[in-house]
């Protein structure tokens, strides 16, 4: 199938490359030029100057971007994918993004002759690299029937949860469950210490009981050390957190400990840490000399 791929970043360049390698016909855009290079000089598949370009004649137009604007920048106008697509092709946001902006994207689209899927994703670099994603997608189900089989070439999950938009809003639940998660585990792992434990072998042992979760299994360790720079950025958690938070505005769900753990990731901000993982909460806990 002749597919574009909007952003070669952390995540969507393994992403078209998993493409590229099940024998798609990948053309791939880059806002940085450089890192389109990259991405041709690893892979089967072309690049090009503007989204737009990148988007002629494919059946499928992937993106994954940063935010709701970034998406919006390599979407509309002269230069952007709605400008290069025809009538039937379909636009698979990955970005993690509001739900308004899907919604927003689903109108835009039918209105051009195109279909929209918001898709989400979920994973990390690893997921990405190891075509391990979970992808939570909003749309018609048509499409989603259409643009499943290619998705799947990334994604160990990938699941229908409604109409545009309700891709996104799992995502949210996805990002509320992980915040209140980090903290707990951030909090146990620093009254180990305190407590004079075994930090590993503490984890050994309950991460074998109903404590066990990814965070614990995946960053537990590097906790311990104190090891951050990797993982998935705090300047893009409190992205998503803002988004949840506006979201749970709208529709009156209460989430008193993600608002908190939001502000404990501001804090993390201010240390200097934007590009720690998230992980790094546990920072906040320890004493400073
Ligand atoms: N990293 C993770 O673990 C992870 C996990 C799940 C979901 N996500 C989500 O996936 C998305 C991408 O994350 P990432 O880690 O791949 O980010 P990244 O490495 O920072 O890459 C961002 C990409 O978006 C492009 N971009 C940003 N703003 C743009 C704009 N205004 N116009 C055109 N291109 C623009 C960047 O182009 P340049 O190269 O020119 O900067 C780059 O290709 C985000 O929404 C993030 O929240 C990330």
């Amino acid at each position: 199938m002749k597919v574009a791929f909007l952003g070669m970043g952390v995540m969507g360049a393994p992403m078209a490359g998993h493409l590229a390698a099940a024998g798609h016909d990948v053309t791939v855009y880059n806002r940085t030029a450089a890192r389109a290079e990259t991405w041709t000089k690893a892979h089967s598949g072309k690049s090009a100057a503007t989204p737009a370009e990148a988007s002629r004649s494919a059946a499928i137009v992937f993106a994954c971007v940063g935010n709701d604007d970034d998406v919006r920048s390599v979407v509309y106008g002269d230069d952007g994918a709605f400008a290069g697509m025809e009538p039937g092709a379909i636009l698979v946001d990955h970005t993690t993004a509001s739900a308004a902006l899907a919604r927003e994207l689903g109108d835009a689209a039918k209105g051009r002759g195109f279909e929209f899927l918001d898709a989400p994703v979920s994973g990390g670099q690893a997921g990405a690299e190891n075509g391990q994603l979970t992808v939570m997608v909003g749309g018609e189900s048509s499409t989603f029937e259409t643009a499943k089989p290619v998705i799947d070439h990334f994604a160990k999950a990938c699941t229908l949860m409604g109409p545009a938009g309700s891709g996104q809003l799992t995502k949210m639940v996805n990002q509320i469950c992980i915040a209140g998660l980090v903290q707990a585990l951030s909090e146990g792992l620093n009254f180990a210490q305190k407590a004079g434990l075994d930090g590993e072998r503490v984890l050994d042992v309950i991460s074998k009981g109903a404590a066990q979760s990814w965070q614990m299994e995946n960053r537990g360790s590097t906790m311990l050390r104190g090891e951050f720079e990797f993982g998935f950025a705090v300047d893009w958690m409190r992205k998503d957190l803002s988004i949840v938070l506006d979201e749970a505005r709208r529709n009156g769900a209460r989430v008193p400990v993600t608002a908190v753990v939001d502000q404990f990731y501001a804090a993390i901000q201010a240390r200097g840490g934007n590009r720690w993982d998230t992980s790094s909460l546990i920072e906040l806990l320890r004493d400073k000399s």
